[in-house]
């Protein structure tokens, strides 16, 4: 069966390029069961409910979210609501919100866990350990779906690569988020689990991480604090398609994508 996952998507550019993608893509690669990761997909701050609804009506079967997912204060409202909204497992115990999900692919019916956890290194923000966190989320979720794909939101490369590897075998695969850059890593590890450090943004790519360019090299210039405004141009989506074995859980192969508005008129 083929999982895909939709790296942070930002803003209204996000939006509509998942628009245009979602259904070309969906297509192509028979796609089952599908994953973003939501938390900056209102103006690049949080997220809505409104915005929620919107993703799940392109087919987005579970969202995953970070560190901006508190952004919007609406979101206290309705977060306990959305069952298919997560936030990082390992927040401090008393937050609202979860941070696992189990649904089902729309072909096969087959379950399909989602977990998201949180990185520590060079992330602010109580948090209790990562692994250990995912480890027994992971041993959990396994009596419920052989199918387990791991979301983890963190800034270091090196604690996501050790996600993985820690992982390798128990989850059918671990993708990395948040710091909205593609990485060209992507492989099926030694014992099945399908592995990217980061997927990379789905926004506007003329952009600083999906700010406008000149407000953030302003920053860098003078020092001062200034204001965000989410970029506009080269929209693109950033994905993998990882086609993972319905009876293990094992993934077979991780395929990535960039895909910008001219691709999509060949696709
Ligand atoms: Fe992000
Ligand atoms: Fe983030």
């Amino acid at each position: 069966m083929n999982v895909l996952v939709i790296g942070d998507v930002v803003g209204s550019p996000g939006r509509a390029i998942m628009k245009k993608a979602l259904p070309l893509v969906f297509r192509k690669h028979e796609v089952d069961y599908c994953i973003a990761n939501v938390e900056n997909a209102a103006g690049g701050f949080g997220v809505t409910k409104d915005i929620c609804d919107e993703i799940l009506d392109l087919g987005v079967d579970c969202m995953t979210s970070g560190n901006h997912i508190w952004d919007k204060r609406e979101i206290l409202g309705f977060v306990d609501l959305i069952p298919q909204l997560l936030r990082p497992i390992n927040y401090p115990q008393g937050q609202p919100g979860r941070g696992s999900h189990v649904g089902r692919g729309k072909r096969s019916g087959v379950p399909v866990a989602t977990l998201n956890v949180s990185g520590r290194v060079f992330m602010n923000g109580a948090m209790d350990d990562p692994f250990r966190m995912a480890s027994d989320e992971v041993d959990r979720l396994r009596k419920e779906a052989a199918v387990i794909i791991v979301d983890v939101h963190g800034e270091a490369s090196s604690e996501k690569n050790a996600m993985g590897h820690f992982l390798d075998g128990r989850a059918s695969a671990v993708f990395g988020t948040h710091t909205h850059v593609p990485t060209c890593d992507h492989r099926v590890l030694p014992k099945g689990t399908a592995y990217v450090t980061d997927l990379g943004m789905t926004g506007p790519y003329d952009s600083v991480i999906g700010v406008e360019k000149d407000l953030i090299i302003q920053r860098f210039l003078t020092g001062m604090p200034g204001r965000f405004e989410t970029a506009k141009g080269d929209a693109r989506l950033a994905a993998a398609v990882i086609d993972v074995d319905p009876e293990t859980g094992r993934a077979r192969r991780i395929d990535r994508m960039l895909l910008s508005e001219d691709d999509l008129k060949s696709y």
